[in-house]
């Protein structure tokens, strides 16, 4: 903000009326100069009002910080938490990455699109709910995983837990997370991320980690597994350890046996096997390259390796005697060749997305 007499641009003023204070506490946590860092946490700022980025909300933030709106615009549609249209209440958010994908991520997905009649993005006409598909929410351990308003809320989920949670945030019901926090509104939520102190009872919890976070260590623990010389209090530097030390670990691994030093040494060990199996790799391809050059001089035809084209290797290897007839290109049906023959996305949602309200059918 360049001065505290900002006059703001009927577009800009009724937010700034409302958050302009708040606004001015968010650039002040930036050095002189570097104001425009605070655009982030402005952007959530003006979703607490709005629950979404609106124009007058770009506005809003170019204004007090003395920059462009493209400069915003560019920001604002590069995060997906900050929300180009309107949300509802809560926003359900559904992991369909990879790890939760394969422990029925998608299934619950679909069963919430199918349940609220809403796709990717989209929100129920009670304005309650808005469903999102969402890539790793960072808690795979649990998966699959649904957050409400960005709180982890369904842990290890099921279609029916997802359908029963968001009737009850229809009916007004606030249900109780697996952990952390209480569930709060997306308005309140984006308070607490434009960095201010959420005074609700209960909302902000923290405890110790569960069981399936901790899975590594327990088996680490039963099986006795350890890091030699782990010290928990040990402090981490920035500098590393000396090239030659780790070269001559590996040169040198230590007696077998040595009781401090047996990991060190199995370490080197593999290292040494390693090296010695590249060394080998590399005196054959140099034999190879010996025995051609020696046929050349002979005069000896040389043989060629395989320069067939690949998309040809891969026919043959699927379809080895070519009992597949090749499709005439004339005889495909135009419709069905090029773009023409992929349906549209329509509403911008993910590939893979059914029909709404509908299942795929397989
Ligand atoms: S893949 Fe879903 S939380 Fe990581």
């Amino acid at each position: 903000m360049s001065d505290t007499t900002v006059d703001f641009s009927p577009a800009a003023a009724p937010l700034a009326e409302k958050l302009l204070e708040q606004a001015r506490e968010i650039i002040a946590r930036y050095p002189a100069g570097r104001e425009r860092s605070a655009l982030l946490p402005l952007l959530h700022l003006v979703q607490t009002v709005e629950g979404h980025v609106s124009p007058d909300g770009v506005a809003f933030c170019a204004e007090v910080l003395g920059i462009n709106k493209a400069q915003v615009g560019a920001v604002a549609t590069f995060y997906t938490m900050y929300k180009r249209r309107p949300t509802g209440e809560y926003l359900v958010s559904v992991c369909t990455n990879t790890l939760c994908n394969m422990l029925g991520g998608q299934e619950i997905y679909d069963g919430l699109t199918e349940h609220l009649g809403v796709g990717h993005d989209e929100t129920t006409a009670d304005g309650k709910i808005t469903l999102e598909h969402a890539e790793c929410l960072a808690a795979c351990d649990y998966a699959p995983v649904v957050t409400v308003n960005y709180d982890f809320t369904i842990d290890q989920a099921t279609p029916e837990a997802a359908v029963g949670m968001v009737e009850k945030l229809r009916s007004g019901e606030r249900p109780v997370p697996n952990r952390g926090a209480r569930v709060c509104s997306l308005k309140e939520m984006q308070l607490q991320l434009a960095g201010f102190a959420d005074e609700r009872d209960g909302a902000v919890a923290d405890g110790p980690a569960g069981a399936p976070t901790l899975r590594g260590v327990t088996l680490a623990q039963q099986h006795g597994v350890a890091v030699p010389n782990f010290n928990i209090d040990t402090p981490i530097t920035t500098t590393r350890p000396a090239r030659d030390e780790s070269a001559k670990a590996v040169k040198d691994p230590a007696p077998a046996g040595a009781p401090a030093a047996k990991s060190e040494g199995k370490i080197a060990s593999v290292a040494k096997k390693a090296a010695e199996a590249v060394k080998t790799a590399a005196a054959a391809v140099v034999d190879k390259a010996e025995h051609v050059v020696e046929h050349r001089k002979a005069g000896a035809p040389v043989q060629a390796g395989d320069v067939k084209d690949p998309e040809v290797r891969t026919a043959e290897v699927r379809n080895p005697d070519a009992s597949t007839p090749t499709p005439n290109p004339a005889k495909i049906d135009a419709a069905q060749a090029g773009p023409a023959g992929n349906a549209p996305a329509g509403d911008g949602k993910p590939a893979g997305d059914g029909k709404r309200g509908t299942k795929e059918k397989k």
